[in-house]
């Protein structure tokens, strides 16, 4: 094969391969980053337009007779060049760490289980409760765990010489001073103010229920504790009887509980439901006591700006851990508080 007619002359290509080579060593070298490298890859290795690649098409334009020597050069030049990415490429996975390999690391070892939290069983029964009494629909309500008195004693019929109201029964809050002349304020000890503070913002028929926390300074034995939930429901409509009341309760239990659960009502006292009940289920051969219920009390529906003589309604007060307790045949209620996943994580 015939030489071009101006062949480049050898001299020059040897000494343009060993610019190229003395100039990738050092861009490789002074790669700080990943990227830096990578870039420095593309400009002189890249497969396309790598400087390695221009260089190598000029082998073309040497005379015959010089390209072996050509070619000599070139490889030279390229297992250099080469060599010096992949130092660099050594270097720069060291610095971060990746690349290494950890001579105690097995990939085939089964991993570290992930613990799963669950939900609180209180929590999961008022989500069960909040279920069932939607079906029958009752929607949900909620109101402050901070109370003034007259959502918590006096709009419930309960005046100012009524035992209830004894600040050892309940945690007064010294916001305004105990003694002060100003409104005292105290956590709530029953869901009941929530009853008031729905009717005092939404005009009849009403069917609602409140799940929520309540605090009494009852001394924490097997049934007590100082913060429990309750799960108050309230109905208001014309021509409510006592049958409607069972009847929920009844419903409420069955679903709860199980078909063929029986409710009973003996009478009672609250001063804002009258007639008041105690209401039972009949459960494990005995009957147990699940809450206080009545038809509200035609003061209560004064105080809250609704005619007595045109509506009627019934309300219920059950206590969420109880109803817990005997589902889950739970024995003691402190074990519900004491956080022992051991015991949480059976529910
Ligand atoms: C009331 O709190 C009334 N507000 C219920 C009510 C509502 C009556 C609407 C009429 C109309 P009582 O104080 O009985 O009622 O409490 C209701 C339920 O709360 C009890 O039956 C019991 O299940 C639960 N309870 C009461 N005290 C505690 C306590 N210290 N620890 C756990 N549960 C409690």
């Amino acid at each position: 094969m015939a030489s071009p007619a101006t062949a480049l002359p050898i001299e020059q290509f040897i000494s343009e391969v060993d610019a190229l080579l003395a100039r990738a060593q050092t861009a490789f070298d002074s790669s700080q980053t990943p990227d830096d490298l990578e870039s420095a890859r593309i400009e002189f290795l890249g497969a396309k337009n790598g400087l390695l690649k221009t260089v190598q098409k000029q082998l073309g334009q040497l005379a015959v007779a010089d390209k072996p020597a050509g070619g000599q050069n070139l490889n030279r030049a390229k297992a250099g060049i080469q060599s010096a990415f992949e130092t660099a490429q050594q270097r720069l996975a060291g610095d971060s760490g990746r690349g290494k390999r950890d001579p105690e690391f097995d990939p085939t070892l089964p991993g570290t289980p992930v613990r799963l939290g669950r939900l609180h069983p209180i929590t999961q029964t008022i989500e069960e409760l909040s279920d069932i009494m939607g079906r029958l629909g009752f929607a949900p309500a909620h109101g402050p765990e901070i109370e003034d008195e007259f959502h918590n004693f006096q709009a419930l019929n309960i005046p100012e010489i009524h035992p209830a109201r004894d600040p050892l029964d309940n945690f007064y809050l010294s916001v305004a001073g105990r003694h002060s002349s100003g409104p005292q304020v105290l956590l709530r000890s029953q869901t009941s103010t929530v009853q008031i503070r729905v009717m005092e913002n939404t005009p009849p028929p009403i069917r609602i229920i409140s799940l929520g926390r309540v605090y009494r300074p009852d001394t924490a034995d097997m049934t007590h504790y100082p913060m429990f939930h309750q799960m108050e429901g309230l109905l208001v409509d014309r021509k409510v009887s006592m049958a409607h009341l069972k009847t929920v309760l009844q419903l409420f239990a069955s679903s709860y509980l199980g078909e063929s659960v029986p409710v009973r009502i003996r009478p009672s006292f609250f001063p804002f439901t009258e007639p008041s009940v105690e209401a039972d289920y009949f459960w494990n051969d005995k009957w147990v006591e699940f809450g206080g219920a009545g038809m509200v009390d035609p003061s209560v529906f004064s105080a809250v700006g609704y005619d007595p003589e045109e509506w009627s309604g019934f309300a219920f007060g059950l206590g969420v851990e109880r109803l817990c307790m005997i589902r889950h045949g739970i024995t003691d209620i402190r074990d519900l508080y004491t956080n022992d996943v051991r015991f949480l994580r059976q529910f």
